[in-house]
C-alpha cells in the first residue's frame, strides 16, 4: 500500500517550486543555495555538539540531521542536493530515504566541506555560511528580503506538513503515556526520560528541543534542565514537556501529572488549567489576534486563582497588578512546524521583525490567526519564587493566599500543551488525547 504521505509531499513540493520561482525572480536571482549547515565542534576537542540542519534546507528535504550538504533550487530545473557522502570508514556514509522527494531531485554524492561551484548568474547562499565563503561563490550571504519572504513562506502550512506534524504528535504522546506510567511507579526524571525516549522512538540527540522532565518542584523552572537520577522521597507532581520530529516537523506537547503525595489543592488547578486550554482551542478561528489570546489566558488564570482562593483580590485586580504575569510569566504559545519556535512569529505590516510587545515580552507570537498556521497553546501555573517575592513585600501582597501558595510550592507548575491548526474556520487540535 502506497502511503498516502507520498501524495501529500508532491503537492508540498509544486507549491515549494512555485514560491520559490515567485520569490527569486521577484528579488531579482536566478537561483539560492541551502547549505544543511555542520554541527560545531567543543573548543579544543574533537567531539561535536548535536546537530540539526538549517530550517530551509528541511523544508524541502525534511532532513534534519544532513551535514555538509547543499540545496541549489534554480526555478526552471530540477533541484540539485549535493549530499555528502565522502568514503568514510569511522562512519556510515550519508544515504536519502526513499520518498517522493527524492525522485524530484537531481543528486549529486561527493565530499562538500566546500560548496559546489554555482553556474553563472545572480545567486543567494544562505544558511550557516561565512562572508568569505559566500565570497568564493560570487553570491549574496543571507539576504535579508530572502529570508524574510521564505521565512513567511513557512507560516502557513501545506496538508503534507500538517500530516507530518500530526505524526510527529503521535509519537510524542506515546512518550508521554510511558513518561506518566514511569513516574507512577516510581521512577526518577531520568527513568522518565529514557521511558519517553523509549517508548517515542528517539535518541536524545534528535528530539527537536532538550525534553523539560521536571518532578516535584523542578516543574516549576520552566525550562529545567537536568534529570535526577534518584526518585524523589515523596511523589507530588511530574511536567513533562516534550516532543518528537518526523521529516523533520516537530511535535511540542507538555503534560502535568498528579503523583500518589500530591496535596489536595493540586490535582483540581491541573484540571483548572487543563479546562482554561480547552477554551482557549475553542475560541481561535482565523482574524482572531494571538496576543489578545494570551491576554484571555491571564483573565481565566486569574478566575482560576480566585475561585481556589489562591488570590483573595477580584480576577481584575489580578491581571492589573502582574499577579497573574508571576504565575505564569511565558506566552501562550508559538508558531510551530521545522523548528519548535517557528519563524516569523512577530511580524509588521511590511513583513519586518517585531520584538515582542513591552507588556508581554516572552510572547513569540503576536499575528493575526491565518488558516494553516500550527500554534502552540500552553497555559501554565508555576510557583516561582524570585517572581512571588517581590510581590509577597509590596502591596498587591496581601491580594495572594501564601499559605494555599506555599502548599502548591513543592508541586513546582502545571503546563498543558497542545498543537493546533487553524483551519479556514475553526481549529484542529493535532494532539491525541493521552489514554
Ligand atoms: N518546549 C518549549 C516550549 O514549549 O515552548
Ligand atoms: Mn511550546
Ligand atoms: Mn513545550
Amino acid at each position: 500500500m502506497t502511503d498516502p504521505l507520498a501524495e501529500l509531499q508532491r503537492g508540498h513540493l509544486d507549491w515549494l517550486e512555485q514560491r520559490y520561482a515567485e520569490t527569486l525572480s521577484r528579488l531579482g536571482y536566478d537561483g539560492v543555495l541551502i547549505f544543511s549547515g555542520q554541527p560545531a565542534l567543543h573548543f579544543g576537542d574533537d567531539q561535536h555538539a548535536s546537530f540539526q540542519a538549517y530550517g530551509h534546507f528541511q523544508h524541502w528535504t525534511g532532513q534534519a540531521y544532513l551535514t555538509h550538504s547543499w540545496l541549489l533550487v534554480c526555478p526552471g530545473n530540477l533541484p540539485v542536493l549535493y549530499l555528502h557522502s565522502p568514503d568514510d570508514f569511522w562512519h556510515l556514509p550519508a544515504s536519502l530515504p526513499q520518498e517522493a522527494w527524492t525522485e524530484r531531485v537531481e543528486v549529486v554524492k561527493g565530499r562538500f566541506d566546500v560548496p559546489p561551484a554555482l553556474p553563472r548568474g545572480r545567486y543567494a547562499v544562505i544558511g550557516d555560511v561565512d562572508v568569505a565563503t559566500a565570497g568564493a561563490l560570487g553570491a549574496d550571504p543571507n539576504p535579508e528580503a530572502l529570508l524574510m519572504a521564505l521565512d513567511e513562506g513557512r507560516v502557513r502550512k501545506s496538508e503534507y506538513e500538517v500530516a507530518c506534524i500530526g505524526r510527529a504528535n503521535r509519537q510524542a504522546m506515546a512518550g508521554h503515556i510511558a513518561a506518566r506510567d514511569a513516574f507512577l511507579s516510581g521512577a526518577a526524571e531520568l527513568d522518565v526520560q529514557l521511558a519517553y525516549l523509549q517508548a517515542s522512538r528517539q535518541r536524545e540527540s534528535q528530539v527537536p528541543y532538550g525534553n523539560i522532565v521536571g518532578i516535584n518542584a523542578h516543574g516549576g523552572v520552566l525550562h529545567y534542565q537536568h534529570y535526577d537520577t534518584l526518585p524523589p522521597k515523596k511523589q507530588r507532581s511530574l511536567l513533562v514537556d516534550a516532543g518528537h520530529r518526523y521529516h523533520g516537523y516537530c511535535a511540542d506537547i507538555t503534560r502535568t501529572w498528579a503523583g500518589g503525595q500530591a496535596d489536595e489543592v493540586f490535582p483540581p488547578l491541573i484540571k483548572g488549567v487543563a479546562h482554561i486550554q480547552q477554551q482557549l482551542i475553542a475560541a481561535i478561528r482565523p482574524g482572531v489576534d494571538y496576543a489578545v489570546l494570551h491576554e484571555q489566558m491571564h483573565e481565566l488564570l486569574a478566575a482560576l486563582l480566585v475561585e481556589h482562593r489562591i488570590v483573595l483580590g477580584s480576577p481584575e485586580s489580578a491581571v492589573a497588578n502582574g499577579i497573574t504575569r508571576a504565575f505564569c510569566p511565558h506566552g501562550l504559545g508559538h508558531l510551530l512546524g521545522i523548528q519548535v519556535h517557528d519563524v516569523a512569529g512577530r511580524r509588521a505590516a511590511n513583513g519586518m521583525a517585531l520584538p515582542p510587545p513591552d507588556e508581554h515580552p516572552a510572547l513569540r507570537l503576536t499575528r493575526e490567526l491565518e488558516a494553516g498556521m500550527v500554534v502552540t497553546i500552553e497555559p501554565g501555573l508555576y510557583v516561582i519564587p524570585m517572581l512571588l517575592d517581590p510581590l509577597r513585600q509590596g502591596p498587591v501582597g496581601r491580594e495572594v493566599n501564601w499559605e494555599r501558595v506555599e502548599r502548591l510550592a513543592p508541586h513546582g507548575g502545571i503546563r498543558i500543551e497542545d498543537n493546533v491548526l487553524v483551519t479556514s474556520d475553526t481549529a484542529k487540535n493535532l494532539t491525541p488525547e493521552a489514554e
